[in-house]
């Protein structure tokens, strides 16, 4: 069964909440510097701090990969699969050293910022609707990379 009505439903009420407060955006790269340490020194708005700090630049990072996320379900309910809008991700992400990995490492800390932010509407299906259309998207800038 392809990805449904219910999960796009899950997805987007789910990122209404986590648009809603800012610091949900610091727990994510909280969480990913917690399980890869050694990338704090990939995003040009955390190399230079002491921890992870807020700012208007990594609000904004966060709000494009949690909005790809969101779009990617949109565009897997409509059409079953996720096309890339962006052309140069695939070149900014090995630019930047971004392997294989990462990838787990970002999809674990973005799958526990949504469960933050859902809150007490949070459920397995919600998680799993995140998680297949972050799957669908990170093959897309995988294949990009490749
Ligand atoms: C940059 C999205 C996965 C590390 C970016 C940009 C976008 C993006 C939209 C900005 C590109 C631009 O400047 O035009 C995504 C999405 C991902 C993903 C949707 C997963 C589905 C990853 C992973 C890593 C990573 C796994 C490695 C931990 C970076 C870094 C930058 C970047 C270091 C440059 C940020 C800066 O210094 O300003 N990503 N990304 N990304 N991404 Fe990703």
């Amino acid at each position: 069964m392809g990805f449904t009505q219910q999960q796009e439903a899950l997805v987007n009420s789910s990122w209404e909440s986590f648009k809603q407060n800012p610091s949900y955006s610091v727990l994510f790269y909280t969480i990913i510097l917690e399980k890869a340490p050694a990338a704090k020194g990939m995003f040009s708005f955390l190399k230079d701090s002491a921890g992870v700090v807020d700012s208007p630049k990594l609000q904004a990072h966060a709000e494009q990969v949690f909005g790809m996320v969101r779009d990617s379900a949109i565009q897997l309910q409509a059409t079953g699969e996720v096309v890339l809008k962006n052309g140069s991700l695939g070149a900014i992400h090995i630019q930047k050293g971004v392997v294989d990995p990462h990838f787990v490492v970002v999809k674990e800390a973005l799958l526990k910022t949504i469960k933050e932010a859902s809150g007490d509407k949070w459920s397995e299906e919600l998680s799993i609707a995140w998680e297949v259309a972050y799957d669908g998207l990170a093959t897309a800038i995988k294949k990009a990379m490749s």
